[in-house]
């Protein structure tokens, strides 16, 4: 089989790297790629901003399967477009994405169905969020309704923190057009645990609990970012406590989903907080996480290609039970760009990646870079995602930063 791969960061690498072991499939694309996923796969340029140039790769490759990785494309509607002319491909329409692409969508759908998640405001002008403050007391969290890639997220201390965030939103200063209406939610404590699935649009089967580092700096400090790292699995996450995940709120989606006729095939991801009165959904992805992948699919044993294509056909069920997981938990770490998530310098040159690759256990998957000649530069906020097993997670991430030792740019 061809498969296309669409995307261009770590989560991709690690798809292109897991979908290459299988035996079915003999070629892999990916459209557009980066410095490491070029050496892995052939890559086609394109821009995932426009439908037509995505549908022309395809046009060009002729895939048995697509898969796509980014927020982006699926809230286009790329799965809509390529159904529509008959092409096969991993992941949901772009009403089905609408649980990501649209807060107010997924808070209306969430206090629908009763799926657990934080007390909610919807506001579309500065006067409104004034009127619905005082709901709130403490913390309050302004979120930009729209896709706005982890940076439309602001935590306020008090009212007047609210308003400006908000402010900042609406005028379209802070996130653009995403910002046109913004969500106000009560702040939740607890610990994060991002949960992901893969749906046929009926049955769910669970993949993994990971943890990510959203903040740039250590002890979780600094602001948020696109995801530092990931490590799975999430040793928060008792047997219990997925249970109830999956039940009341991923379970429960899919089947929402269903009757509400936006039958959600593919990868979801539910960002939660685990709070003293139990899980409560932050928001829902509709993809794979980045970086969580890069752990996952180093601990996935069963062939991926046969798992998306079961998604893809509704016969998820042959899976039921089924998956085989490498025992030893995984670690990524993320190396960031100086500067990153503020600005940075692209173009340095990327040294030591041949020395890391000889560590064991170890798997370096490119994010933000490029190839000029052999030499690789980076090209991104998030350059690469180093990840490493381990017999303990202390070990894994032990191994992970010996790898990170080896490379400087
Ligand atoms: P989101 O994009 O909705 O996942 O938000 C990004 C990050 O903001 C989350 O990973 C949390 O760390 C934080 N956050 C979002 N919503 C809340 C909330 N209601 N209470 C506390 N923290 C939150
Ligand atoms: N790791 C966060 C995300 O994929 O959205």
């Amino acid at each position: 089989m061809k498969v296309l791969v669409i995307g261009s960061g770590g989560r991709e690498h690690a798809l292109v790297w897991k979908l290459r072991q299988s035996n079915r499939v003999e070629r892999v694309y990916c459209a557009p790629g980066n410095g490491g996923i070029c050496a892995a796969a052939e890559c086609v340029a394109s821009d995932l901003h426009s439908l037509d140039s995505m549908l022309e790769a395809a046009h060009r490759i002729q895939p048995d399967l697509t898969v796509v990785g980014p927020e982006g494309p699926l809230s286009l509607g790329v799965v809509d477009e390529f159904r529509r002319r008959g092409l096969r491909i991993f992941g949901p329409t772009a009403s089905a994405a609408r649980l990501e692409s649209s807060k107010s969508f997924a808070k209306e759908f969430m206090y629908r169905h009763r799926i657990p998640t934080a007390r909610y405001a919807i506001c579309d002008s500065a006067d409104d969020v004034r009127k619905n403050l005082d709901q709130f007391t403490g913390h309050i969290v302004v979120k930009a309704d729209g896709l706005a890639a982890g940076k439309g997220v602001v935590i306020a201390r008090n009212r007047e923190e609210a308003v400006a965030a908000a402010t900042d939103m609406l005028t379209g200063k802070m996130v653009g057009e995403a910002g046109a209406r913004v969500v106000l939610e009560e702040f939740l404590e607890g610990d994060e645990l991002s949960f992901l699935v893969l749906s046929d649009g009926e049955r769910v089967t669970p993949l993994v609990a990971a943890q990510d580092h959203k903040r740039v700096g250590d002890g979780d400090t600094g602001p948020n970012t696109g995801g530092m790292g990931a490590y799975c699995p999430a040793p928060l996450a008792t047997p219990e406590l997925l249970d109830t995940i999956d039940r009341e709120v991923l379970v429960s989606t899919v089947h929402a989903m269903k009757r509400g006729r936006r039958p959600f095939r593919g990868v979801l991801y539910a960002g939660i907080m685990v709070t003293p009165q139990g899980p409560r959904v932050l928001e829902y992805n509709c993809r794979f996480g980045d970086p969580e992948t890069q752990p996952l699919l180093m601990r996935l044993r069963t062939d991926l290609l046969d798992l998306l294509d079961a998604a893809v056909d509704e016969r998820l069920d042959e899976f039921e039970g089924k998956l085989e997981w490498d025992p030893r938990p995984a670690v990524c770490v993320v190396m960031a760009s100086g500067g990153y998530p503020g600005a940075y310098e692209k173009g340095l040159v990327v040294r030591g990646l041949a020395e890391a690759a000889r560590l064991p256990d170890v798997k370096v998957f490119h994010a933000g870079t490029r190839l000029e000649g052999d030499r690789v530069l980076t090209d991104g906020g998030r350059v690469l995602g180093v990840t490493a097993l381990g017999e303990t997670l202390a070990d894994a991430q032990r191994r992970a930063y010996e790898a990170v030792a080896c490379i400087s740019f």
